[in-house]
């Protein structure tokens, strides 16, 4: 049975549908990529999965319940969301240290200092970022930035991993430790994770399974070896290929 399922979910702004999903679905354990062209939509589906954006019409079923979006409450959300981590494009770091920065949802939950210290200390050790945890946040580089933001959602052990192209502005030895550290998550806590990625080889290297979407719908979908060697639609075909004009 699917983890998580969206049906009949339908995403407009200004009287303009920009997403249009009859059914997805996804398994415990897997890491899924999301792939497509700028406007398409990767983002609203990641933002509805992760409670932030209202549809017009949808239902989610995850974690056993299965919530009918447009009526689903900010009271009733908050306890889905604390399972789920998101880290959306452009994380913004609170002006104080890495610590404290990581420790705040823990915080506001009202933990235990001595659990705050090891929950922060584990997820630090995760994304490979002990040493900096005096360290003023703004003093980061881009690249530790990124992994400091995915430390903050980590923090709090969420069962789904939502990541917004994380490494779109990176190097490629950064690039290389934050999949190493998707590697690491996944393995050890057997996170199911959706990544969205404009960067076909980190799709290739990191999933199991990717999904193409395209102009608000899914287009294809597949698994990750299929879905790059044997492409079913033109569609597909014409974006791996960079043919795709949009
Ligand atoms: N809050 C919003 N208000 C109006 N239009 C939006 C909003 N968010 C996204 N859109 C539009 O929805 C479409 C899909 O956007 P998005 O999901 O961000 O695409 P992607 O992440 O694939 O680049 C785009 O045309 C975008 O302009
Ligand atoms: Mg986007």
């Amino acid at each position: 049975m699917a983890y998580l399922e969206l049906e009949h979910l339908q995403v407009a702004f200004a009287g303009k549908t920009v997403l249009h999903v009859e059914k997805a679905s996804f398994n415990r354990g897997k890491i899924y990529g999301i792939v497509g062209p700028s406007g398409s939509g990767k983002s609203t589906l990641l933002r509805v999965l992760s409670l932030l954006e209202r549809p017009a019409a949808g239902w989610l079923n995850v974690f056993g319940e299965n919530i009918h979006l447009p009526s689903l409450t900010h009271a009733g959300g908050l306890s889905l969301q604390r399972r789920i981590g998101y880290v959306q494009q452009k994380p913004t770091m609170f002006d104080a240290t890495v610590f404290d920065n990581v420790a705040l949802g823990l915080r506001y939950r009202g933990m235990a200092r001595e659990e705050i210290q090891t929950r922060v200390g584990e997820a630090l050790r995760l994304v490979e970022l002990e040493h900096t945890a005096t360290q003023r946040a703004h003093t980061l580089s881009g690249g530790e930035a990124q992994r400091i933001a995915l430390a903050r959602v980590l923090v709090y052990q969420p069962d789904l991993l939502f990541l917004d192209e994380p490494t779109a502005n990176l190097d490629p030895y950064h690039i290389a430790i934050f999949e190493r550290v998707i590697q690491a998550i996944h393995q050890e806590r057997q996170t199911t994770v959706l990544i969205v990625t404009h960067n076909l080889q980190q799709a290739r290297r990191l999933t199991d399974h990717c999904l193409f979407i395209h102009k608000g719908s899914i287009v294809e979908r597949g698994e990750t070896e299929a879905f790059f060697a044997q492409p079913q639609t033109s569609e597909l075909d014409d974006f791996l290929c960079g043919r795709m004009i949009y």
